[in-house]
């Protein structure tokens, strides 16, 4: 028996990266074990629950004796690992979850796995990281490889450095067959909106304050969530083990670029009285925000064969279109944990545009 664990199946990434899985291998046994937090929905699973080797598990990857259960009873020889807490300014509000989740979690899974597999070095254990565990560059840095060093600067990337950290000890201590990759800003459908795309697409078209921390200039590399489940499977399908990957778009854009872009399209698809820019407020920065990220990703375009296909206008353009074509689906995941969220987030925030 094979089966492929995926953990946080039912977030944006893991659930892009369950549908894509299925689509090439339709034929896998698939188990998503995810704790529905805020940000999982099963909902973002519908057309996937019915497919015969599709199995969901609602628990914690800090639950030991499940995952333990679900590793025997479903024959688990390979896991993509992506449940995690994954929004900064949640970190910065309530670290905890963030330590629990991403470092004990990730920790109970590689031990869990090292049991069951018992030395098995054909399973495979890959590790969904994060450009964020780099730290932040400047603007005329060279982008991240994978020898950059570690300088993780908010509760969210330590965190995620930290789960680096313990995957990387379990290949040279345990011989495990792990993997890392470690990729830039995802962007595309089902992403929960509290992250900067959707969250502007939807202030907007309720007329709400656009906000952009700081002066807007700070730098993210852009990429397709389908682009990243792709090398998502090439690493997990090709990759050699005790490996680092990086992933990206090669599609550095400032956030105020991008808050524009959105407003732009949405005056054409959705106008309003007046352009959507007029929404756009600068507000009190993140605290410890990283100026710039930047990827490069020749590693595993070489070594994989691996590269961005979605051009960054149609994969913008798609995602509006998405977002337009599923506000019951934003309205419905935009639980009263997220309201009091928002609220705290974003209530202290000081308006510092001029004019
Ligand atoms: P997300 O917040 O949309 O989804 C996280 C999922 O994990 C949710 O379904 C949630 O219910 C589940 N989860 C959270 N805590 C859990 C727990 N204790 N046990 C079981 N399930 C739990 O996140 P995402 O944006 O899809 O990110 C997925 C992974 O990819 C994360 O590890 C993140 O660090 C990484 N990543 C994200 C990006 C990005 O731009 N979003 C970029 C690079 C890497
Ligand atoms: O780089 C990969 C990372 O990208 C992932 O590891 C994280 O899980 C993911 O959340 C994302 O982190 P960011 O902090 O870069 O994403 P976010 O969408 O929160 O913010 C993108 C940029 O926009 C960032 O510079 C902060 C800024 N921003 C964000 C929000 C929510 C604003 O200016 N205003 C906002 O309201």
């Amino acid at each position: 028996m094979s089966g492929l664990l995926i953990t946080g199946g039912a977030g944006f990434i893991g659930g892009n990266f369950v549908r894509h899985w299925l689509r090439e291998h339709p034929r896998d046994h698939v188990v998503v074990l995810d704790a529905l937090t805020y940000a999982g929905n099963l909902e973002s699973l519908d057309d996937v629950r019915d497919h015969a080797g599709f199995r969901f598990v609602h628990a914690d990857i800090c639950d030991r004796e499940t995952v333990a259960r679900v590793f025997e009873e479903e024959g688990i020889d390979r896991v993509t690992h992506f449940a995690a807490e994954s929004h900064v300014d949640r970190s910065i509000l309530g670290p905890a979850e963030f330590v629990r989740t991403n470092i004990e979690g990730t920790f109970t899974l590689l031990d869990v796995a090292r049991q069951a597999w018992d030395g098995d070095r054909n399973c495979r254990f890959l590790h969904v990281s994060t450009d964020e565990v780099y730290g932040s560059l400047t603007a005329d840095e060279p982008a991240f490889t994978e020898t950059h060093p570690y300088r993780p600067n908010s509760p969210y990337s330590a965190s995620k450095a930290s789960s680096d950290h313990l995957v990387r000890a379990w290949f040279e201590t345990y011989d495990m067959p792990v993997l890392t990759t470690n990729c830039s800003n995802n962007y595309g459908p089902f992403q929960f909106p509290e992250k900067l795309i959707p969250l502007v697409i939807l202030n907007a078209l309720e007329g709400k304050p656009l906000p952009v921390y700081g002066d807007g200039s700070n730098v993210r590399d852009w990429l397709h969530v389908e682009d990243h489940c792709r090398g998502i499977a090439a690493v997990l399908e090709r990759g050699t083990p005790g490996e680092v990957y990086n992933i990206g778009g090669d599609n550095e854009r400032s956030n105020i670029e991008i808050v524009q872009l959105l407003c732009d399209h949405l005056d054409r698809l959705r106008p309003a009285e007046q352009s959507y820019r007029e929404l756009i407020r600068f507000v009190t920065d993140r605290p410890g925000h990283d100026f710039r990220y930047a990827i490069d990703s020749g590693k595993i375009q070489r070594e994989l064969g691996w590269r961005p296909e979605i051009g960054f206008d149609e994969g913008l353009a798609s995602t509006i279109d998405w977002y337009l074509d599923h506000l019951d689906w934003c309205e419905r995941i935009r639980s009263g944990e997220y309201r009091r969220y928002y609220e705290r987030q974003y209530a202290d925030r000081v308006d510092k545009s001029t004019g």
